[in-house]
């Protein structure tokens, strides 16, 4: 593992809509890696790899490079903050986490004192202490957006972190692109924007690219901790190819390319059915006339809180697929 790339990735600022910093943080990894790199009207990073192959096909492999955060919509006198969210925000898993805005400033997020606590608490219940002591001297604006706080821990082959959505995704893909050295497609490798709210920067970017496949690489949820949602997909046993989720049917063609690639790498894989959430590929295969697309997924535990899991062997499972299926027609 290059944890110090991972640390890059997962602490460097850029909520839906707001992707800077991101973009730029991976811009300096994939420098060199491409034959050409762009960066499209709606902010995705886009590293073209040539093949030497004649009348290669087009691969487009994407990761999303936003992240879920909040943005202010209300500044109370006493300087407490109100909030939206943007992308799927679940209020138990931020009461007394903490935000960072883009300037760096650090507030508690926190719940009101409620009378009736036998249901769980909405977002209009929480708020956010900068410190401030009045409106007046609050150093955060409304529409000022904010990601939340985890820093990242390796621990018995497990990487904890906030974020892991969707910057494991960047990672596998950027390692992938330092090993692959003869690709048999013509490569497109996008880094999106706004997947958590839209999917806009996925739908956008494979516009231009007009690839003959696209893959999207992404978290996945699991079924292997206290009383989950019964799913067949556990951590450490391998990266798994998404078969359908609410979104989207992987295509079957896609789905057996990266079976195929997993059998060839010789590395364990899982079959994924999500009953809840999607990616990038949803929109992927809306585009133009269709294109068949699929996902492979990092099994991940806590997904959409400060601390996402995931396990070290599943990550690397998931570059040597990846450089598997590039590399094989
Ligand atoms: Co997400
Ligand atoms: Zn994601």
């Amino acid at each position: 593992m290059d944890l110090k790339l991972l640390e890059k990735l997962t602490q460097t600022f850029g909520p839906s809509g707001y992707e800077g910093e991101i973009r730029a943080a991976i811009r300096e990894e994939v420098a060199s890696l491409g034959d050409e790199l762009y960066v499209d009207r709606l902010g995705s990073l886009v590293v073209h790899r040539r093949s030497a192959a004649p009348q290669a096909k087009k691969l487009l492999l994407a990761a999303h490079m936003d992240e879920i955060g909040l943005m202010v919509t209300h500044i109370e006198e006493k300087g407490f903050l109100r909030f939206t969210n943007i992308g799927g925000l679940y209020p138990l898993h931020h009461i007394g986490g903490r935000v960072r805005f883009a300037n760096g400033l650090i507030g508690t997020i926190y719940v009101e004192r409620r009378e009736d606590r036998s249901q769980a608490p909405q977002l209009k219940h929480l708020y956010i202490d900068v410190g401030a002591k009045s409106r007046e001297d609050c150093p955060v604006a409304v529409g000022d957006p904010g990601v939340f706080v985890g820093s990242l821990v390796q621990q018995n082959g497990r990487l904890i972190s906030k974020t892991m959505d969707d910057r494991i995704g960047c990672y596998v893909l950027i390692e992938m692109l330092r090993q692959i050295q003869a690709p048999a497609y013509d490569l497109y490798v996008v880094f999106s924007t706004q997947e958590e709210v839209t999917l806009a920067g996925a739908r956008t970017s494979t516009y231009r690219i007009a690839p003959d496949i696209a893959i999207s690489v992404d978290v996945t949820l699991t079924g292997d901790t206290p009383k989950a949602l019964p799913m067949a997909v556990e951590l450490g046993k391998g990266p798994a190819v998404k078969v359908k989720d609410s979104g989207m049917i992987a295509h079957p063609t896609v789905r057996q390319m990266l079976i195929d690639a997993a059998q060839q790498a010789d590395v364990p894989y899982q079959l994924e059915v999500l009953q809840g959430g999607t990616t990038d590929a949803m929109a992927m295969q809306l585009v133009r006339e269709g294109i068949p697309s699929g996902c492979l997924s990092i099994p991940s535990r806590f997904v959409h809180s400060p601390s996402e899991m995931v396990d070290e062997a599943d990550v690397e499972n998931a570059i040597k697929l990846l450089v598997a299926t590039v590399e094989t027609n």
